[in-house]
């Protein structure tokens, strides 16, 4: 049948168009519709799995996974290229002792990929953040990127906050048991004070803070807890805040002094803005 109103619409929008193209000409501009290049989800399984496949041929132990290919593309502000980071670390730290931890979750969709990955594994998963979004930057958070165009450092505070409940909804999506999570909710430095269900061993972190002060303190708290062979991916490494950079690299100086206990990999940034510190030491 017909509808009325979807007829209405397209003359509406078909007169709209003219007056749009004559107004335009009037002051020397064409319209042109764009080429409507996409890529279909068809186009990105099919990315996907070949370059799955050349990580493979390099001596990669990722493997295939259906629910990986539908939780690439939801992700908020993390490439597929650096999630594929993510998968290839925790492939790599499979075998190492401890739990999985993300600082930084917002909305949890890093945290759907993360746990679908170690869904046949008996680790834990801690996520750890606010969700009253970012603190205040400090002297050594400078301004580096600014995503929101918000102006200054000063007015991300606050921003990226989530309600806890679209984590445990998204968990709950891709069937990941409630029992094998644990949510931290506050600032990490009062979690780190006063939470007692804090993991004993980490095998693998994924740190999106995006600021010096939260980030350090991770770090240290990572040193402590991780075994060898553990990996930590410190997201936008020289990317948003100035601080991240410094939290990182003041932490390798400091627990890299003596012997090197952390190896640390900045991939091209074509993959993304982050670093991979792998632990060699004890
Ligand atoms: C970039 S978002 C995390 C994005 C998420 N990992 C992803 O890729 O979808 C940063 C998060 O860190 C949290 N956060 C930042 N500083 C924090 C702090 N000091 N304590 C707890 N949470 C913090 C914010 O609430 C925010 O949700």
């Amino acid at each position: 049948m017909i509808n009325p109103k979807a007829v209405r619409t397209r003359r509406s929008y078909g007169i709209l168009k003219e007056v749009l193209m004559k107004a335009l000409a009037v002051l020397g501009y064409e319209l042109h519709q764009s080429s409507g290049q996409r890529l279909t989800f068809s186009n990105f399984v099919n990315l996907a799995q070949a370059y799955e496949q050349r990580l493979n041929e390099s001596g990669n132990l990722i493997v295939a996974n259906e629910n990986r290919l539908k939780l690439l593309p939801r992700l908020q502000g993390t490439p597929p290229s650096e999630a594929y980071f993510i998968v290839d670390a925790l492939a790599k730290c499979k075998d190492a002792r401890g739990d999985v931890c993300e600082f930084g979750v917002a909305q949890g969709e890093t945290s759907a990929l993360i746990s679908n990955e170690i869904q046949s594994s008996n680790n834990a998963l801690h996520l750890f953040d606010s969700f009253e979004g970012l603190p205040k930057p400090i002297e050594k958070d400078q301004l580096k990127d600014d995503m929101f165009s918000l102006g200054s450092m000063e007015a991300y505070t606050g921003t990226m906050s989530c309600p806890e409940e679209l984590v445990r909804t998204r968990l709950r999506a891709i069937s990941f048991p409630p029992q094998r999570f644990v949510i931290h909710k506050g600032f990490i430095d009062k979690v780190f004070r006063a939470d007692s269900s804090l993991p004993k061993e980490v095998s693998f972190a994924y740190v999106d803070f995006d600021l010096y002060e939260p980030i350090k303190l991770t770090l240290d708290f990572l040193h402590q807890t991780t075994s060898t062979g553990a990996i930590i991916i410190a997201d936008d490494y020289a990317f948003f805040s100035t601080g991240v950079k410094t939290a990182v690299d003041e932490s390798l100086e400091e627990k890299n002094s003596n012997a090197m206990i952390y190896e640390c990999l900045v991939p091209n940034t074509r993959y993304g803005c982050f670093a991979i510190l792998t632990k060699r030491g004890p």
